[in-house]
């Protein structure tokens, strides 16, 4: 089911990606997570058939133990973090997400955690200060890939690892199919239905094309100063994890 690979595409195209590609300002995204805050965990694990939590998981697994200080970037409503705590119980987690709403609605999942309200391209913390930082189906959302990447690495100490789980824009046969399906049928329409809001699904939706390749994204990691980067496909690159360590 997973292909383990070396990622070792050329330089990532930086431009024409993101929310901006889809005429959609920062403020424009927050306020679009703000609104579908009360149904997002409920969507989230219908419309994956509730895979999205073992993905966490796997990705909580592939860190390393003990992982120290963590921060959970684009935390959302702390599925990510939980999972996290649950595979390394000794882990001292925070979480920054730019949406109040968001981060709310997860609140009673880890009521312990230190929470901040923040964009990840300026983040408020100091230099070096975490061990590893995590970002779940984050960073697509960002308006300047390259900004975060380097923000995240400003925040990692030498040797911290930044793992990532994300939909890339799928590049095989297979997972193109059923993203093209998923992205154009299921997702708008159930989205829309259970949450009443049609144009945050049409651009979760949309975002997943007008992603980065994994490959891409790796190559603009090596870009930003990290090394060992390498991504791992999962069900059949239907998700994927990107990992690489602050050199
Ligand atoms: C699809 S949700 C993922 C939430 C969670 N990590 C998970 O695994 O379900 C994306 C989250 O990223 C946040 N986000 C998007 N752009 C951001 C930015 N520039 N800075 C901080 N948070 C951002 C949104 O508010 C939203 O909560």
């Amino acid at each position: 089911m997973e292909a383990r690979e070396r990622a070792s595409a050329g330089p990532a195209p930086t431009r024409g990606f993101g929310p901006q590609a889809q005429g959609k300002d920062a403020q424009t995204v927050r306020s679009m997570f703000d609104r579908i805050a009360p149904t997002y965990d409920r969507l989230n694990h219908l419309l994956s058939a509730g895979i999205d939590r073992a993905w966490r998981v796997e990705l909580a697994r592939s860190l390393p133990d003990p992982c120290g200080r963590v921060l959970d970037l684009c935390a959302g409503t702390l599925d990510l973090a939980e999972a996290v705590a649950n595979e390394h119980p000794g882990a001292e987690i925070v979480a920054a997400d730019f949406s109040l709403e968001m981060l709310l609605r997860g609140r009673h999942k880890l009521p312990r955690v230190s929470l901040f309200v923040a964009d990840a391209m300026a983040l408020p913390f100091r230099d070096g200060s975490f061990d590893a930082v995590v970002c779940g189906f984050g960073v697509r959302n960002v308006a300047d890939l390259e900004a975060c990447f380097r923000e995240v690495r400003r925040v990692l100490r030498p040797g911290g690892t930044f793992a990532i789980l994300e939909f890339f824009r799928p590049r095989g046969a297979l997972s193109r199919l059923f993203h093209r399906v998923y992205n154009q049928g299921v997702l708008p329409a159930v989205g829309a239905k259970v949450s009443g809001d049609d144009e945050a699904y049409q651009y979760l939706a949309d975002s997943m094309e007008r992603f980065h390749s994994l490959e891409e994204a790796a190559a603009l990691m090596e870009a930003c100063g990290y090394a060992r980067v390498e991504g791992r496909n999962l069900v059949f690159g239907v998700a994927s994890i990107l990992k690489g360590v602050r050199a």
